[in-house]
């Protein structure tokens, strides 16, 4: 925490892609601690506001419209709405979720180019980038695709290789080509403006590395491994068709650079949100230019160096802003052990998880909680999220709260009984959570929000080993004033532990006030033991959670199975564009012709199919991943196709596939298998 006196908090969370919809990684890293953060605020009563919206520009969304040929607009439709409608569904606060695409985002962030423009802040620079002399654009980042210099892995981006992951620069690649067409490219001279990070060198290494020592150690450590490396200008316009225009003459056909963008994008949601409801929210200016708020950026790992060098920058050179106080970032959260992967379907999508699993919100919170990947990577395994719900959410907290409400009715006809006196026991119990309160708030403030959530959860412990210890149903036979303190007791655990738990599991909260007939959490009163007035009702009990049986974990698990074998056949495919090759390249690849003997179905793959081949030199067996674009494989039988004798044999399901049927993909998207036009000899080579 730093020193200095703040009135009002700015909280932001990043703005994601609207390429796609949001998953566990998403929630866990960035959204749930930012709810969290949020809520714990609102509780203590603090000014704040929390800001999020749909990051709508950049390549990767032209990419996905091109994809599912649909305009780019209809992409970031679908998923703005899509993505939106998940995070309210999990009780994500935001006070304004808007996007880049809005008028008022578009102009904000003209104008803010413009002014670091007119006040000399960039240079400008003409240097040569790929160009596609056919389609006559250039292309960068994410459209250029060749192999990676480093795994020597084919079709790696122009950012980034998906295979070892390095982050990578277009002329890095080896035989880069047009990711769409797969045209070779050329290089031709362009002009753009760049924000001379080296500049800001010195300031942000006071900034950051003095002044901002108390930030996460992970964060602190990207921020120094950056510096230490020493900033370089970076671009912040691109040759693009989709984004915002960059405003200056002569610029026609460049846009803004999508991290240029997209960081404003926060300042623009509060403006629209301030300007639509100035008398609730005030002006938009004192959310982001007066020195008394404080701006917390939630963030994944990969968006560190844009938070804490790139736009503070940005934000500096424009002279008026405040700059952030501490921006949490948390590491990945991977998925039973494999790194969580939109391309590769490997991801609990939010919307999904919501079908499979209705009004179990809280649950994935809690868990992605308790996991929270706050210092390093962390994994997320459906046997750990039944295993949390069965063994904490229902056992300890719901089977608590359910005992206190049950007794309750049973002995005093649904009334808080009156407090007798305490005895030794019952004040070690009280003292044990006297000060939660105190200790909740360290840790909020810390932004450790795995501990806190195990200090609430320990507070349900703490009231379930009271009523085990004291046996209240037992005494209720003997000594009926005795139960009472007991039952009074128990009962002013569960509001506190209503209240304690309202940042991390609103729903559950809310539910539990309702039976306690508690109208709001009041936070100042954590830790009390006269939160329920004596004789006030309380209702009759309704579970908070409910055990969830194996055959719902084993679905998803069987569902993984299944995206992990169809990634498997996948791989299997020809690649759909390939680098431009030269006859010796080609001659390497041994294409043949030969008869379909025999074609059916792999049993339990919805994609492979078997074939037997003759191939003119005894025979071989070949698998193929076209299973759902022939549901009648008979047809194929008799054809003479053409495949590649000379791939390495591989097993999939158990077979041995002996090469590859090559096919191409039809308009509807189904594949079709190659053939000749004319009868040929079997085993004969195609060339
Ligand atoms: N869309 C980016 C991502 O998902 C995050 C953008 S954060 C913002 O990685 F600050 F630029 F908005
Ligand atoms: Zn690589």
């Amino acid at each position: 925490m730093s020193e200095k006196q703040f009135k009002r908090t700015l909280v932001t969370s990043a703005l994601p892609y609207a390429n796609g919809p949001v998953h566990i990684g998403h929630l866990a890293g960035v959204y749930v601690p930012a709810d969290i953060y949020v809520r714990y605020l609102r509780l203590q009563g603090k000014p704040v506001l929390f800001v999020g919206g749909s990051d709508e520009h950049g390549v990767p969304v032209t990419i996905r419209a091109r994809k599912e040929g649909i305009t780019t607009q209809q992409v970031v439709d679908r998923y703005h709405n899509l993505i939106k409608d998940s995070f309210e569904q999990f009780g994500i606060s935001f006070d304004v979720y808007s996007r880049t695409t809005s008028a008022v985002h578009h102009k904000l962030a003209s104008d803010f180019f413009r002014k670091l423009y007119d006040d000399g802040k960039f240079i400008q620079q003409t240097t040569e980038q790929f160009y596609d002399e056919e389609t006559k654009e250039f292309l960068t980042d994410r459209n250029i695709r060749g192999e990676c210099p480093h795994c020597h892995s084919q079709g790696a981006y122009g950012d980034q290789c998906e295979k070892c992951g390095r982050t990578l620069s277009p002329d890095e690649l080896i035989n880069p080509y047009n990711a769409v067409n797969g045209n070779p490219l050329t290089k031709r001279a362009t002009t753009h403006w760049y924000l001379p990070l080296d500049q800001y060198q010195q300031w942000l290494e006071q900034w950051i590395l003095e002044e901002h020592k108390e930030w996460r150690p992970n964060v602190y450590g990207q921020c120094k491994s950056w510096l230490d490396g020493g900033l370089r200008p970076r671009a912040v316009t691109r040759d693009l068709n989709w984004g915002i225009p960059v405003p200056v003459e002569g610029a026609e056909g460049k846009v803004l650079y999508v991290w240029f963008d997209a960081p404003i994008g926060y300042i623009s949601n509060t403006k629209e949100l301030c300007d639509a409801q100035p008398g609730k929210f005030g002006k938009w200016e004192t959310w982001w230019k007066d020195e008394s708020t404080r701006l917390i950026h939630f963030i994944g790992k990969d968006n560190i160096v844009f938070h804490c060098i790139v736009f503070p920058s940005m934000l500096k050179a424009e002279g008026s802003y405040i700059l952030p106080d501490n921006v949490p970032s948390n590491e990945f959260l991977n998925l039973e052990g494999d790194k969580i992967s939109t391309s590769r379907n490997w991801a609990v999508w939010l919307n999904e998880y919501l079908d499979d699993f209705p009004g179990k919100q809280d649950v994935l919170r809690y868990v992605l909680t308790a996991n929270a990947p706050e210092t390093k990577d962390n994994d997320f395994t459906w046997a750990d999220f039944q295993a949390r719900n069965n063994n904490e959410l229902v056992a300890i907290y719901g089977n608590f709260v359910n005992r206190a409400l049950v007794l309750t009715h049973k002995y005093f006809e649904g009334k808080v009984p009156a407090q007798g006196v305490l005895t030794d026991y019952d004040n070690a119990t009280i003292n044990e959570f006297r000060d939660i309160k105190l200790r909740l708030e360290q840790l909020l403030d810390q932004f450790r929000f795995r501990d806190a959530q195990k200090e609430a959860m320990n507070l349900a412990r703490i009231g379930n080993k009271y009523l085990a210890d004291t046996e209240p149903w037992k005494l209720a036979k003997t000594d009926m004033q005795r139960t009472a303190t007991i039952l009074n007791l128990a009962l002013q655990i569960a509001a506190n532990l209503s209240i304690a738990f309202e940042p991390f599991l609103p729903f559950s909260s809310e539910k539990l006030r309702n039976m306690l007939n508690l109208t709001n959490a009041d936070w100042n009163r954590l830790g009390n033991t006269d939160l329920l007035a004596e004789s006030a009702t309380v209702n009759e009990p309704s579970l908070l959670f409910e055990k969830i049986d194996d055959s719902a974990i084993q679905a998803q698990l069987d569902r993984l199975a299944r995206i992990k074998k169809e990634n498997e056949a996948a791989a299997w495919q020809a690649p759909q564009v390939k680098a431009p090759t030269c006859i010796e390249e080609f001659d390497k690849t041994d294409i043949r012709v030969g008869t379909v003997l025999e074609c059916t179905k792999v049993k339990k793959s919805d994609k492979l199919l078997q074939f037997k081949i003759d191939d003119g030199m005894g025979g071989r067996t070949i698998l193929s991943g076209i299973a759902q674009s022939y549901p009648d494989p008979q047809e194929l039988v008799g054809k003479q196709v053409l495949f590649i004798a000379n791939f390495p044999p591989r097993k999939m399901m158990g077979i041995e596939s002996q090469g590859m049927i090559l096919s191409a993909v039809n308009a509807d998207g189904k594949l079709v298998v190659t053939t000749v036009s004319k009868p040929v000899r079997n085993g004969v080579q195609v060339g």
